[in-house]
């Protein structure tokens, strides 16, 4: 596949078929993952894998977070992901508390880290999707995603075998949002 063809085709993906990702996958994957731009070659990432296998004790953490009605009203949309996915994959930064703009292009470098997950993931077959959702990612998950302190969560991405085509949302044309100079 052409990086233009995973681009354009990649979308976001929720419910999976329930097959496992191999460990060759993911380990791929996080190999992408490490080649993504960074400034001053700070290497700002850090990974936690969940594979198939654990899932389990995501979902066994992500019940125990949620400690309002309002979380617990959501349990069950989260359970349909977790059930279905075939892996998932943590991106954290680490952080510079001390440089702002070293902190800012590290959060950029993570984000393009999480992309390149996600490319890779599809154009090996995979579907994927990315979370900030405070359901997978709120404060009382840190520990299961091994968030150290100095540390923060830029993206859980979920990995499966889609279940569903997705459409493309309508975008703006890109001409309509640049300036030639
Ligand atoms: C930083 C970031 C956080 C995201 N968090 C969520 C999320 O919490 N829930 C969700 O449904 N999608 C989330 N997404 C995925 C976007 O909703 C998705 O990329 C967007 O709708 C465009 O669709 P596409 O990926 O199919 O092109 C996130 C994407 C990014 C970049």
């Amino acid at each position: 596949m052409q990086v233009s063809q995973a681009i354009l085709t990649r979308r976001s993906h929720k419910l999976f078929r329930g097959t496992a990702l191999p460990d060759v996958d993911l380990r791929h994957l996080l190999e992408l993952a490490i080649w993504a731009p960074n400034h001053k070659f700070t290497e700002p990432w850090r990974f936690t894998v969940v594979p198939k296998r654990s899932l389990d004790k995501l979902w066994d953490a992500v019940q125990a977070a949620a400690d309002s009605d309002k979380a617990r009203s959501k349990l069950p949309k989260l359970k349909e992901i977790i059930e279905g996915a075939g892996a998932a994959i943590a991106v954290r930064q680490v952080r510079s508390p001390d440089n702002a703009e070293r902190d800012r292009e590290d959060y950029a470098a993570c984000a393009i880290a999480c992309q390149h997950i996600q490319l890779g993931a599809w154009e090996r077959g995979w579907a994927s999707y990315w979370t900030t959702s405070p359901g997978f990612v709120g404060g009382s998950l840190e520990a299961f995603w091994q968030t150290a302190p100095g540390e923060r969560l830029v993206g859980v991405i979920f990995l499966g075998e889609a279940a569903l085509e997705m459409p493309a949302v309508r975008h703006n044309p890109s001409d309509s949002l640049a300036v030639w100079l």
